[in-house]
């Protein structure tokens, strides 16, 4: 195991909610560690970026339409695994498949509406944290 960077997105459903320290907490009790983080709301054109890989499926608009319907909250997460921990934690896309006590199971409203990202590999780790972050905001 080596010590990982990925990006981590809490999504306008959680806060809408006011649920962000929540889903951190999470993160954090799984001894992923923030070392970048910000609250924004992305542009349409920095939604459209982010999600292209999904640009030619048919819940595309809706994604972009829904990512930037209010405020996110844009993280860096460092540690052992950091990736795979990520995703476990966060549990299926689908929160009708997640594990009891990951994000999704506990806190999502549908396949759409589903609380947390994480990258799905190093390659789109190091494409998404870039897309959000400059190297000075990445602090430790
Ligand atoms: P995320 O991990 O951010 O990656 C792509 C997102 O697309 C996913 O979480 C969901 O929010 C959304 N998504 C994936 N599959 C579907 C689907 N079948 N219908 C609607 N939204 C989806």
């Amino acid at each position: 195991m080596a010590v990982e960077r990925t990006l981590s997105i809490v999504k306008p459903d959680a806060t809408a909610r006011n649920i962000t320290g929540k889903v951190i907490a999470k993160l954090e009790e799984a001894g992923l560690r923030v070392i970048a983080q910000k609250r924004v709301r992305w542009s349409r054109e920095q939604a459209e970026k982010f999600y292209e890989v999904h640009k030619e499926r048919p819940f595309y608009g809706e994604l972009v339409d829904f990512m930037t319907s209010g405020p996110i909250v844009v993280q860096v997460l460092e540690g052992e695994d950091a990736i795979a921990k990520n995703r476990e934690v966060m549990g299926a896309t689908n929160p009708e498949e997640a594990a009891p006590g990951t994000i999704r199971k506990e806190f999502a409203e549908n396949i759409e509406r589903n609380t947390a990202h994480g990258s799905d590999s190093a390659e789109n780790a190091a494409i998404e944290i870039a897309l959000n972050f400059s190297d000075d905001e990445i602090v430790g």
